[in-house]
């Protein structure tokens, strides 16, 4: 039988060095105050049947930028509340790496935009020790940050910290079937030497290829998407990612599976990239497929569902792969694949359902889904699968660490129920930069007030309380 690590067995595990591990500390999450509905106005308007949105694609609200928001902004107010929990002094944190695909600039890196906003606070000069750098990648730019960063640490000896921040406004064009799949915020992590939260494993399986599935060429604000071609990068991506870490998981002897046994027995959570919440379906069930075909779960699964289709066997490719999509349906509906997906990966994506994509930072917030819902304990193992378009995968490991279970919450689902709904028509007008008033006046948050004649962008802390409108 494998070591199944289960929330009694608190003993820290895996490949963790017990002295000095690396991983993430806490994080923070920042989302927008306003909201559409997809059932109702939207689902109406678009001629889309609300049961596809909430149920086919999973998503019940997405998140909207208001007129003085935008990546540098939502990501500002991520780390100024990672900073606040963690009563952060700007001279403890070494590197601001930010992940977004959404920056402002082409060339100034978001994160001195960031610096700028939080020196309204802590004081002029005083992050001038941090250096700042911005990883794009699409929707894996904070993955590979945070890879980057691990290996940093793991060498610091000035007792600095790091901070990863993924911010990103998501935006396909109006009326097109990516527009239900849009969303936007942020997240902040802050890294560290023995974090309280998940202790790096430091095996990183990749996976890359050029694709064009998904881009944004120079001077477009929205994505261009082939969509179905996505979902299939994203699935042969992951499959090869994962292939990667548990061949070298394997090697290093941290994941060692018996006869019968799977490397996904061995992880307790499996967190994949959450572009929309019924994709981390598709992908936890082409990963669990993949990686039972060889154990003791493979002579059930062939009783419930017959043999799988074999692609030699077939003249027709077509046929084949209409058998291979009715395989895949049947599999996604087995007792083996709904078990696990109840208990490992489900309710990863319950923040996802009300925020939509928020790219690079979508992985994250299903981190925060399962610590907001206290579903992580010391000594389990979380795997995460991150995807970016264009198109790469990482698949790497952590394991929790006691803290897990005394870090303060967020009270994330609380602030959710407090954002304000907005008709089909603002969110339309501000989708496409033709609304210039704040819908919500800022209060208490950074905010753009302004774009100069040579297009540099300023932004202001507007204290809680103080109700000025916006001055663009
Ligand atoms: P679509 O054509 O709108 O959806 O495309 P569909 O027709 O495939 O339907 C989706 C599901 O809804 C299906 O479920 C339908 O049956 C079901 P399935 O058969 O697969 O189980 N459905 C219904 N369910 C209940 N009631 C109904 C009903 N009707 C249908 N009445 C797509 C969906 C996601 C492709 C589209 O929205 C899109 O292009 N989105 C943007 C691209 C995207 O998110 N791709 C994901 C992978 S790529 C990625 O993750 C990277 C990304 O985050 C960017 C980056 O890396 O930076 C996007």
């Amino acid at each position: 039988m494998p070591v199944l690590i289960s929330s009694t067995e608190a003993t820290p595990k895996g490949n963790v060095p017990a002295n000095e591990s690396v991983g993430i500390d806490d994080l923070a999450v920042y989302v927008p105050r306003l909201f559409l509905p997809l059932a109702g106005e939207f689902s109406s308007n678009r001629g889309i049947d609300p049961g596809k949105l909430v149920k086919g694609i999973g998503i019940d609200r997405m998140a909207v930028v208001d007129a003085h928001e935008d990546a540098a902004s939502m990501a500002a107010m991520s780390l100024l509340e990672l900073m606040r929990r963690n009563r952060l002094c700007p001279e403890d944190i070494g590197k601001v790496y930010v992940g977004t695909e959404s920056a402002p600039d082409e060339a100034k890196a978001l994160g001195t935009y960031v610096i700028g906003m939080l020196e309204q606070i802590y004081g002029r000069g005083s992050f001038q020790e941090a250096s700042t750098v911005e990883f794009k990648a699409a929707c894996i730019g904070t993955t590979f940050a945070l890879e980057s960063q691990s290996y940093w640490l793991a060498g610091e000896e000035e007792g600095k910290v790091g901070v990863i921040i993924a911010s990103d406004v998501a935006k396909y064009p109006l009326f097109s079937a990516g527009e239900y799949t849009q969303g936007a915020g942020s997240v902040a992590l802050l890294m560290k030497k023995n974090p309280r939260l998940l202790a790096l494993e430091q095996i990183y399986g990749t996976f890359t290829r050029d694709e064009n599935d998904f881009f944004r060429p120079m001077g477009c604000t929205t994505a261009v998407v082939n969509g179905k071609h996505s979902n299939q990068c994203y699935l042969d991506a992951m499959q090869g990612a994962f292939d990667s870490f548990a061949g070298k998981a394997k090697r290093k002897g941290v994941i060692t599976p018996g006869t019968g046994e799977s490397v996904t027995d061995f992880a307790d959570h499996l967190l994949f990239h959450i572009p929309y919440p019924r994709m981390v379906e598709y992908a936890s069930a082409a990963i669990f497929r993949h990686d039972w075909r060889e154990s003791r779960r493979s002579t059930g699964i062939e009783r419930e569902l017959g043999p799988e289709p074999v692609a030699r066997e077939f003249d027709d490719p077509q046929k084949y792969q209409a058998a291979e999509a009715d395989y895949a349906r049947r599999f996604s509906r087995s007792q083996e694949f709904l078990q696990a997906f109840a208990a490992k990966v489900r309710d990863t994506a319950i923040l996802s359902r009300q925020i939509g994509n928020i790219y690079t930072g979508s992985i994250y917030l299903g981190l925060a889904s399962l610590l907001e819902m206290q579903k992580i304990h010391a000594g389990q193992r979380l795997c995460f699968g991150a995807y970016g378009s264009g198109c790469s995968a990482l698949f790497f490991s952590a394991i929790a660490q006691a803290g897990v279970e005394s870090v303060p919450l967020r009270g994330l689902m609380q602030r959710l129920e407090e954002r304000k709904q907005i008709s089909l028509q603002d969110y339309e007008l501000l989708h496409e930069g033709k609304k210039k008033e704040s819908v919500l006046a800022p209060n208490g948050e950074f905010a753009l007030v302004g774009i100069d004649e040579q297009g540099y962008r300023h932004y202001e802390y507007v204290k809680a309380m103080d109700m000025r409108a916006s001055k663009r």
